[in-house]
């Protein structure tokens, strides 16, 4: 599954992401700003390991609740994972992190479009949804790139070394996603 990103030119794929990949993922992983919505991190490096080979098994059964792909330029090698979990056999959710040094690039962006292109090549899917802590202003910006609409904020759905954060709720129906590949 391959994309073009207009703004650095470089194309972005995404492939089962690998044990190998750990030491790229904790180039971010580690950081504390690409951590500061998310219920874990800053990882050391076992927990990134761990992270990395338990997205890794999910590829053992490719038809399961839940895969990871890491995301890949050519010119820049892995710049981030991308995730999608079926809920429900029509409701799947995309979640993606980009590495921190390439932020602001439109990556996060192609990255929640081809997840969504993965989701509805299923047939059976209508509705891809997405969430992002309503103080991650990007992330709620990728979403909305990507042509999912704001539903509404969930109240305290997850627990942060901080305390509770809420959930704004996206999503795209499959309508919404035929039009929008057909424009
Ligand atoms: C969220 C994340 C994936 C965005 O990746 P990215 O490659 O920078 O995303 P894009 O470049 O495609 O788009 C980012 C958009 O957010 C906007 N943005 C970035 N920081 C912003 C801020 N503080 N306030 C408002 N908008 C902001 C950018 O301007 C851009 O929108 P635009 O192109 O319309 O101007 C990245 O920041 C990340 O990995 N964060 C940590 C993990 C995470 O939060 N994942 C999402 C879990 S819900």
């Amino acid at each position: 599954m391959t994309t073009h990103d207009d703004r650095d030119h470089s194309a972005v794929v995404l492939r089962p992401i690998e044990v190998a990949d750990a030491d790229r993922v904790h180039e971010w992983a580690s950081q504390e700003r690409a951590c500061g919505f998310q219920p874990w991190g800053p990882n050391t490096r076992e927990e990134t390991g761990a992270f990395v080979a338990e997205a890794a098994r999910t590829w053992e059964r490719p038809e399961g609740p839940r895969l990871v792909w890491a995301a890949a330029s050519s010119a820049l090698g892995v710049i981030g994972t991308g995730e999608l979990k079926r809920n429900t056999p029509s409701c799947a959710e995309i979640a993606y992190a980009v590495h921190v040094d390439y932020w602001g690039r439109g990556l996060g962006t192609e990255i929640a479009r081809l997840l969504l292109s993965i989701a509805f090549a299923d047939p059976a899917v209508e509705r891809v949804q997405g969430t992002c802590d309503p103080r991650n202003l990007a992330s709620a910006a990728v979403l909305r790139r990507a042509g999912l609409m704001f539903e509404g904020t969930l109240r305290h759905t997850v627990h942060l070394r901080d305390g509770w954060r809420d959930s704004a709720m996206h999503s795209i129906l499959r309508g919404g996603w035929t039009h929008q590949a057909n424009q």
